[in-house]
């Protein structure tokens, strides 16, 4: 017969506390982290019932969400305002309020350093910050994109360092966030949320939160396995999209229309999906998430081929793009330097507002190097900087249009008048494919 020890009681207490707390929708939630990720989680939970507490160091965010104005492009300020002013939802930058939370979410971003190695600084401190303040029966789920391993090795050592015991007195869980910026067809709500907890009883908890809030919850067994689900995710697309970009390259040495090939292989009803070439990877995902996980396997003795190289060519799209804009105009007699080039769209997709890791900045980059004058047309950023040079954004009317000697579509925003473009600028590039079904001698594709 097993006997009841004092470690045993501890565990039922902080499970059926928190259990109770979270059914209830008395728990109180919080984001560390208020960006394209963390905002919007926050107000799902939000509307959910629960209570919500967003906490980011940067005081222009926290201001902003204060004085109800939205930084990002799938939040409304209106959803904003009522979650504020309703007292669902407040943000605060003082990271002690921590303590005051039944369960937390990690949002902090996970970029690169110079040398192509995970940058898990934001990571640490948002773990440092919820270690001093944690308390038994509170929940933690990580969201950030990162290596496998990353819960277990490195934010879980950081919160049991004060004595309390994972499983027992709290609860440490990962869960990829998948939003898809602009897409308005999916939200975080709809959106499958995959969890995997260190122990079963962290599995159950973050499931009964985020499961109180989202439509549909896949657990699986670990957090490594959750974790590499959303590397896996990010893979297939950064490799997808690179095998895509090559047979461009491919269709433009033999002269096929590569969108041409794309869209007759997209009538096979099976086995076949599309992807589309363009002047490169950009966002905090693709082009960074595959890295940590060629970082993490190099470090246990296993070397991927595929990610590599499929960073090497993507990371080339924005030089080729280059390069045959000055073929371009070349052939219309013309040197890259000195000539005037427009760029359409900053943003690294359409429709959204952020141009992080954008091509357009490689591609902006390049052609001021080669002697170029650049302007760009972009109605989502006001204004660039690039190596030090600030830009701001012109509206891409008749005479802008027709100042220019080459006019490149870098991204396929909807609010473009693309038969307009092409009416006026003397020679457009057409790096996506936006001017679909036009035909006209100064209109070239990638
Ligand atoms: N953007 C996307 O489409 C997307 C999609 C899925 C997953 N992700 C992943 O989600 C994570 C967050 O990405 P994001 O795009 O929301 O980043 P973001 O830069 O928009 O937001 C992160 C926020 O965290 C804040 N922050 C940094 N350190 C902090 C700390 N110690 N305490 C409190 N706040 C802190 C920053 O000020 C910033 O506001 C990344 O790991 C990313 O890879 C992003």
């Amino acid at each position: 017969m097993s006997t009841i020890t004092e470690s045993d009681v501890g565990k039922a207490d902080s499970c059926a506390e928190l259990e109770s707390r979270i059914k209830s929708k008395q728990a109180r939630f919080g984001v560390i982290g208020l960006g394209y990720v963390g905002l919007p989680l926050a107000l799902t939970l939000s509307d959910a019932g629960f209570n919500v507490t967003g906490i980011d160091i940067d005081t222009n965010r926290v201001d902003a969400i204060v004085a109800g104005r939205s930084y990002i492009t799938d939040v409304r300020d209106e959803e904003l305002r009522k979650a504020t002013l309703e007292k669902r939802f407040r943000a605060t930058t003082d990271l002690s309020e921590i303590r005051n939370l039944d369960a937390v979410s990690i949002c902090v971003p996970t970029p690169l350093r110079k040398t192509k190695d995970p940058d898990m600084s934001y990571v640490i401190s948002a773990a440092d910050a919820i270690a001093k303040e944690l308390h038994p029966a509170q929940l933690i789920i990580l969201e950030s994109t990162t290596y496998p391993g990353t819960t277990e090795e490195l934010v879980l050592p950081a919160l049991e360092a004060r004595g309390l015991k994972v499983g027992a007195d709290f609860f440490l869980a990962y869960s990829p966030e998948r939003v898809d910026p602009g897409n308005p067809d999916f939200n975080t709500r709809d959106i499958p949320k995959v969890i995997g907890g260190v122990t079963p009883r962290c599995a159950k908890m973050a499931a009964l939160l985020y499961g109180s809030a989202m439509k549909t919850i896949v657990p699986v067994s670990s957090t490594r396995v959750a974790e590499m689900v959303k590397l896996l995710e990010n893979t297939f697309r950064s490799v997808n999209i690179a095998l895509v970009n090559e047979i461009a390259l491919m269709c433009a040495h033999l002269k096929i229309d590569v969108w041409e090939v794309i869209k007759g292989a997209s009538s096979k009803p099976f086995g076949f999906m599309p992807f589309y070439p363009g002047p490169g990877l950009g966002g905090h995902c693709i082009p960074i998430d595959p890295l940590y996980l060629e970082w993490k396997s190099k470090i246990d003795g296993f070397e991927s081929r595929f990610i590599g190289l499929a960073d090497k060519i993507n990371s080339g799209m924005p030089r080729y793009v280059v390069t045959r804009a000055m073929e371009l105009l070349n052939e219309h007699g013309k040197a890259m330097r000195g000539s005037r080039i427009h760029i359409l769209g900053v943003t690294y997709k359409k429709d959204i507002s952020d141009s992080r890791e954008s091509p357009a900045l490689e591609v902006i980059k390049i052609l001021m190097a080669l002697g170029a004058s650049v302007t760009y047309s972009d109605p989502f950023v006001p204004s660039l900087s690039v190596e030090g040079h600030n830009i701001e954004a012109i509206h891409p009317s008749r005479e802008v249009l027709a100042a220019c000697n080459l006019a490149v579509i870098i991204t396929n925003h909807t609010a473009f008048d693309y038969t307009e473009i092409v009416r006026n600028a003397p020679l457009v590039f057409d790096t996506r494919n936006a001017a679909f079904g036009m035909k006209a001698k100064n209109l070239i594709r990638l």
